[in-house]
């Protein structure tokens, strides 16, 4: 990408927090200024919040960048202040998880009960001789065993390495290979859209290719007959019978904590490194800020899977060091029907609701009807994270989830940053539909040109941090020249200019006349549109504002003409009539509608009317995927799809339209 983005695409609609909330929020204003006067002792407070059982001597130790250590010298234990000191403080009986299965069953475990489970996992994976520094691959459904591993772990000092649920027997393998792990932590299956879907089958594939695992730790939760191995170990018959006291032993600030794999577009996956004062710093204090979490009355939901960084920071960590109550749910959204999240919520009364803008246009296309059915007036809160949300689905989710009132927090961070970095404060923060607004208090977030020079305001560019972090990754393991080449060798001292460290996010970015920030999608997939840099989220919000639209992908196909021309993939709202000429009128208008709202650069060479995209099992759209089927190319590699039949149905569509 040469100089800036263009800034196609401008919105004014904005909304301030309500009152109430406003006058009762947990961070107001001053936060900003405490941190611009004084970023480290901004932190030093944050960290504060937690339970150490050792001061730190300094705050950050920046002078190996970037490699960067955070309150050094300091001691503490993460389970301890996840678990025991909520159940020390009396809260015992108070409820962590209301945990609901898929089929309907459900179980409600309080903080008492956690620190059980976590004290009886502690004791049997260190009769396994698990010690501090091994590592555990984990590889579990969302069910509560799956937090209580994790916390057994971090009690012990071990890494945990979280691998999605979904994942198929080479991703599994070579990521505990990757990784060297002891022990595997699994389950023989969990629900899916309505049936039992194994696990034990994929682990037993993949540790067959893995000298190094030495125990298989099996929770039972579907029944269905399992192979059974040398090295198996039922859960039940092992950590729900062990010691349930459990002393826990404080860790160096900087100790690590877990590993998790992001794939990426390019090579095999990267193993970000977490530690471990500084990450739970900054994951606690988010979620409090943010979320504006009141303990004592809210009830929270981060809809994620366990296996990505959002339900490490935002299921596990987080809401737990803050002493919240949470719903984690087992299944798919529309098992057994499409109402199933509104059900949950009005259920349980949720006050907090943590989903991604992927799952947000997917209840859109499903229609209005269907929300309307069920009592959501407890929800004070919304959240969106993973991608950029289109202005409309913010619209969409603030009208027809927040009843017009809730204000929605637009959370950008990534596997690296290991908790929120940009976001609206709700108690602060007008927020503007589709912008993540500004950075948290203490984050040093910017928009640079080719040469790291702050764009100004109406200006886009790359997304950078300028500033280490609490919570930021330590490392990709086992490979610190790869850790320096992808994140620090873009700009700065890094790239041979100057004495400043710069963060490459890879993220596109502009910000707008008042200076708010609007991401803008991954750089890679910038269009270069006769000499013009055209993200593809603008042309996909676009889409997505024509009332016919739920839905859209646009991606850069070759143009002899234009160098690239835009090629979208739109998916219409459920009520819409695309048969016969009624789906060329329609193409026709959205290509008009996008022209009128962007201007006549950013009109869709051609418009795909399809019923589905491809997604990764995150959610994330794979538009290399698209871009080979607009280009007439056969497909790339599709293991990380979440459903493979897709493609087929889009390029041959492509075809017929030819
Ligand atoms: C990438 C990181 C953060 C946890 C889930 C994803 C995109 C994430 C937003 C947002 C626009 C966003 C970025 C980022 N992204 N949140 N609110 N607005 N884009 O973690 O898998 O490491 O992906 O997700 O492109 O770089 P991840």
């Amino acid at each position: 990408m040469s100089e800036t983005l263009e800034n196609l695409y401008s919105e004014t609609r904005t909304f301030p927090p309500p009152a109430e909330l406003a006058a009762n929020a947990n961070v107001k204003a001053e936060a900003y200024d405490e941190a611009d006067e004084n970023r480290q002792w901004f932190w030093e407070q944050q960290a504060k919040r937690l339970s150490w059982a050792k001061q730190w001597d300094q705050v950050l130790d920046w002078s190996n960048a970037p490699f960067a250590k955070w309150f050094v010298g300091g001691e503490l234990n993460i389970a301890y202040n996840c678990v025991d000191r909520h159940v020390e403080a009396g809260h015992g009986d108070k409820v962590a998880i209301h945990w609901e299965g898929e089929p309907g069953d459900s179980r409600t475990v309080t903080y008492s009960d956690l620190l059980k489970s976590v004290s009886q996992a502690a004791n049997t994976l260190t009769e396994l001789g698990v010690t501090a520094g091994d590592r555990v691959a984990i590889y579990l459904p969302m069910i509560p065993e799956a937090a209580v591993a994790m916390l057994a772990c971090a009690r012990i000092g071990a890494l945990h390495s979280v691998v999605f649920g979904g994942f198929s027997v080479d991703a599994l393998a070579t990521r505990i290979q990757d990784a060297d792990c002891k022990v595997v932590i699994t389950a023989d299956g969990g629900y899916r859209r309505g049936k039992p879907s194994a696990l034990k089958p994929t682990v037993d594939e993949a540790v067959a290719q893995c000298p190094s695992i030495e125990h298989v730790l099996v929770v039972r939760r579907t029944g269905e007959d399992v192979t059974w191995g040398d090295k198996d170990l039922w859960w039940h018959e092992t950590v729900e019978q062990a010691n349930d006291q459990h002393v826990p032993q404080a860790f160096d600030a900087e100790h690590p904590l877990f590993i998790l794999y992001t794939s990426g577009t390019t090579g095999k996956p990267k193993g970000i490194l977490h530690t471990t004062g500084g990450y739970l710093t900054q994951a606690s204090y988010t979620f409090n800020a943010v979320f504006d979490i009141k303990p004592e009355t809210d009830v929270y939901w981060c809809t994620a899977d366990i296996g990505w960084v959002t339900g490490h920071s935002y299921i596990v960590y987080g809401p737990l060091s803050n002493g919240a109550t949470q719903v984690m749910y087992e299944g798919t959204p529309d098992t057994p029907h499409k109402g199933r999240f509104w059900e949950i919520i009005d259920k349980y009364k949720v006050s907090l609701l943590y989903t991604a803008p992927t799952l947000i246009r997917t209840m859109m296309k499903w229609g209005d009807d269907i929300p309307a059915k069920y009592d959501l007036s407890s929800l004070r809160l919304l959240g969106s994270v993973g991608e950029p949300i289109n202005p409309e689905a913010w619209m969409w989710y603030r009208e027809h989830v927040g009843h017009d009132n809730a204000p929605i927090v637009d959370t950008w961070w990534q596997t690296e940053t290991g908790a929120m970095m940009i976001s609206p404060l709700p108690g602060v923060t007008a927020s503007k539909p589709g912008s993540a607004m500004t950075p948290l208090p203490g984050i040093s977030a910017d928009v640079v040109n080719d040469e790291a020079e702050s764009v100004p305001n109406g200006g886009g560019g790359f997304l950078v941090l300028r500033e280490p972090w609490p919570s930021m990754l330590r490392g990709i393991w086992g490979d610190d020249q790869r850790f320096i080449d992808t994140y620090w060798s873009r700009f700065g001292k890094g790239a041979g200019v100057g004495d400043e460290w710069i963060y490459f996010a890879g993220d596109g970015a502009k910000k707008d006349d008042d200076g708010a920030l609007w991401l803008l999608g991954r750089v890679d997939d910038v269009m270069l549109i006769s000499g013009h840099n055209i993200s593809t989220t603008e042309v996909e919000s676009a889409l997505v504002s024509h009332p016919s639209v739920a839905e859209a992908a646009v991606v850069g196909a070759t143009d002899p003409t234009t160098g690239q021309a835009i090629v979208a993939f739109t998916i219409p709202r459920g009520n819409v009539d695309t048969s016969g000429d009624a789906g060329e009128k329609l193409i026709q208008e959205l290509r008009n509608h996008v022209a009128k709202k962007l201007g006549p650069i950013a009109k869709p060479r051609q418009i795909m009317l399809v019923a589905e995209l491809p997604k990764t099992r995150s959610g994330k759209i794979m538009r290399r995927l698209l871009k080979d089927v607009a280009e007439n190319r056969s497909l790339g590699d599709v293991t990380t799809l979440q459903d493979s039949t897709v493609m087929d149905l889009i390029s041959s569509g492509m075809q017929e339209s030819k």
